[in-house]
């Protein structure tokens, strides 16, 4: 299929055959992995397709740039050696000394490590705010020194729902970009560029990869001028995906929009099973009529997500308990996998917070919900809550 012919698709179709032609010689219907660090030059200078060193391109890099590209409705498309290293290139690319940010109360915790401990001794500094807030974010940005209003929706791990049409409003109106990171939708779900957002941001080691195999990042952006600042840098800096990662990165994508299907289909029955059980507190989940986010959620998202958090009425020991008894949800960190994940955000992915204003409550237990037989996940969970 021509990618022009592609990217006219619908989701499936993009994410398929969007980066990447059959290859002329082979007819090799999947990228090859090209392990190779440098390119032959037709005389100095001559290059064959613009490769000559693969921190700068490596085509099974630019197939997977393609697709992602695509899927997100983006024009441009960049991998990186993992979420963090995006976010890194990405603030580098775009804030100097003296810059803020406003990023969200929830956020990431390994984000507001960045953020707070790295970037923030570097001279950009940044507030946090409730981002299903407008007023509140709004309060936060600094006219003239805001450059970057960075939001998560779904938050991670509370599934806090930001307006992504009305936060690139409030945004744009202070004259700062909207940073998006699409992370806990993906792409299926939800695409933030098509909302008025400027960059989306992915930890492609979720939903993306899907496959819990391996750690990637991405960055996706329309505005050709932020495109060539983060492409100065993704090559100056060096974080780059190797050949083998954007391989098994683009290897996921192509079946996102199915196993996100049965992720939610999943979540959906685990959240009625939790909804009715005794031992469990407030269940969040955007899909609940009851979340103060359920509209934004269902006017920006095709469906509702695989995550799921809920606090344990007998408090932060049962909670604790019920993450290690578990035996079809495996306690780990981490989440997007086709398989079920459990975890303790306070005591693992949000050790980072505690003790600042983004700590997050100690009864909570967040499920990354897989893509097993339900009746399995469920039987599970009656178990380890007792
Ligand atoms: C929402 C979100 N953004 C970014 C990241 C960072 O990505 P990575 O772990 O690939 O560096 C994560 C990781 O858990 C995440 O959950």
């Amino acid at each position: 299929m021509t990618q022009e012919h592609a990217n006219k698709g619908g989701f499936e179709t993009r994410a398929i055959h969007a980066g990447y032609e059959p290859d002329p010689t082979t007819g090799a219907v999947n990228p090859p992995i090209y392990a190779s660090s440098t390119y032959k030059q037709d005389g100095v200078g001559g290059l064959r397709g613009g490769y000559e060193y693969s921190r700068s391109a490596n085509p099974t890099r630019t197939a997977l740039e393609g697709a992602l590209a695509a899927v997100e409705s983006g024009e441009r498309g960049f991998a990186f050696a993992s979420g963090l290293a995006a976010e890194d290139t990405l603030l580098r690319s775009l804030t100097r000394p003296g810059d803020h940010l406003v990023i969200p109360d929830d956020a990431y915790g390994g984000t507001f490590r960045l953020v707070d401990k790295v970037a923030q001794p570097w001279g950009v500094e940044h507030t946090p705010a409730p981002i299903s807030d407008l007023d509140k974010v709004a309060a936060a940005i600094q006219p003239g020194r805001t450059r970057l209003v960075w939001v998560e929706t779904p938050t991670n791990p509370l599934l806090n729902i930001g307006d992504i049409e009305a936060l690139a409003t409030v945004a744009h109106d202070a004259g700062a970009l909207l940073v998006v990171d699409n992370t806990f939708a993906s792409p299926y779900l939800q695409q933030p560029l098509t909302l008025g957002a400027d960059v989306v941001v992915h930890s492609t080691t979720k939903y993306v990869g899907g496959h819990s195999d391996v750690v990637g990042g991405a960055l996706v952006v329309r505005d050709l001028d932020l495109a060539e600042r983060i492409g100065f840098h993704q090559n100056a800096m060096g974080a780059v995906a190797g050949p083998f990662d954007a391989y098994l990165t683009h290897r996921g994508l192509k079946t996102l929009a199915v196993r996100m299907d049965r992720h939610c289909d999943n979540a959906e029955r685990i959240v009625d099973f939790l909804c009715a059980h005794p031992a469990v507190g407030d269940v969040i989940y955007p899909g609940l009529e009851t979340h103060p986010g359920h509209h934004v959620a269902g006017k920006q998202m095709k469906r509702f997500g695989g995550m799921i958090s809920f606090r344990v009425r007998a408090g932060e020991q049962k909670a604790l308990d019920v993450c290690a008894a578990t035996e079809v949800f495996t306690l780990g960190e981490s989440l997007g996998g086709v398989e079920s994940l459990i975890e303790h955000p306070g005591r693992m992915t949000h050790a980072s917070v505690a003790g600042t204003e983004l700590e997050v409550p100690g009864d909570l237990v967040r499920l990354s919900v897989g893509i097993e037989t339900v009746e399995d996940l469920i039987g599970d969970l009656d178990r380890a809550l007792g």
